[in-house]
């Protein structure tokens, strides 16, 4: 065992609930084969992830951050055959390894990835009118979290599910003297959750093969 056994739990979680899936470790293995970084969801959060879209019957599912896909590829497969995976992300190179992991996955046809700036591909829905999400994952740059947030909730329907990953980092974000920019922006994308009143929300504390860190799950009330 290491320092903490959160890693080993991790393994025994996911030797316990999932199953064996070469196609997802080759998503991680091209991922760092591509020089990523290693900070996709682990395998318990990717399948937390599929359980929820599974339980929302979700058919429209929006994701902003999508590295080589391994999240996404967790949500998709929750999809009906006929639902929208719409995933963001800035990198063009990330979008060509996540392209690939989508079609080995056999999920591609369900998976729009829009390149570019979250914010531009969001401002875009929002003009056009598109239909709202089910389920949205919030996991790109940390700092744009509260701009996000207010975006996303035009994106949204009474009952659509938002979750946000990264919110804990460490414990920073309640630690009153930190200068670091992503916690004060995590803090700050709290706050506007919490005062915002067309929703209600809680946050959770999470370790694992990842470290300490957690996840803000909002539900929207009224649009
Ligand atoms: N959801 C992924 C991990 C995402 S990591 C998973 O769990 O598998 C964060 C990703 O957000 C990176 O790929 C990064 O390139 C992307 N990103 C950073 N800033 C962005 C922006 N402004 N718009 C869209 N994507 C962005
Ligand atoms: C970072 C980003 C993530 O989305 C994550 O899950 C872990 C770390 C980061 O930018 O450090
Ligand atoms: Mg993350």
């Amino acid at each position: 065992m290491s320092d903490t056994p959160w890693s080993d739990v991790d393994r025994y979680l996911s030797d316990t609930f999932l199953t064996p899936d070469p196609t997802l470790d080759q998503a991680l293995a091209d991922a760092e084969a591509a020089g990523m970084p290693a900070i996709a969801v682990s395998p318990p959060q990717g399948k937390l992830l599929f359980v929820l879209a599974h339980a929302l019957r979700a058919r429209r599912i929006l994701e902003l951050g999508t590295l080589a896909g391994y999240s996404g590829i967790w949500m998709a497969r929750a999809l009906p055959s006929d639902g929208r995976l719409v995933t963001l992300e800035v990198n063009p190179k990330h979008a060509d390894v996540a392209r690939k992991n989508f079609a080995r996955a056999g999920v591609l046809d369900r998976v729009d990835i829009i390149v570019g700036p979250a914010r531009e591909a969001l401002n875009e829905m929002i003009q056009t009118g598109a239909a709202p999400f089910d389920l949205i994952f919030i996991d790109a740059d940390k700092v744009s979290y509260p701009d996000y947030f207010r975006a996303v909730l035009e994106l949204s329907r009474a009952g659509t599910l938002i979750i946000a990953d990264n919110v804990i980092r460490k414990g920073l974000v309640a630690d009153p003297g930190t200068v670091d920019e992503n916690a004060l922006a995590i803090r700050r994308f709290n706050d506007v959750v919490a005062a915002e009143g067309r929703v209600t929300a809680t946050a959770i504390q999470t370790v694992g093969s990842k470290g300490y860190d957690g996840f803000t799950a909002i539900t929207v009330l009224t649009s």
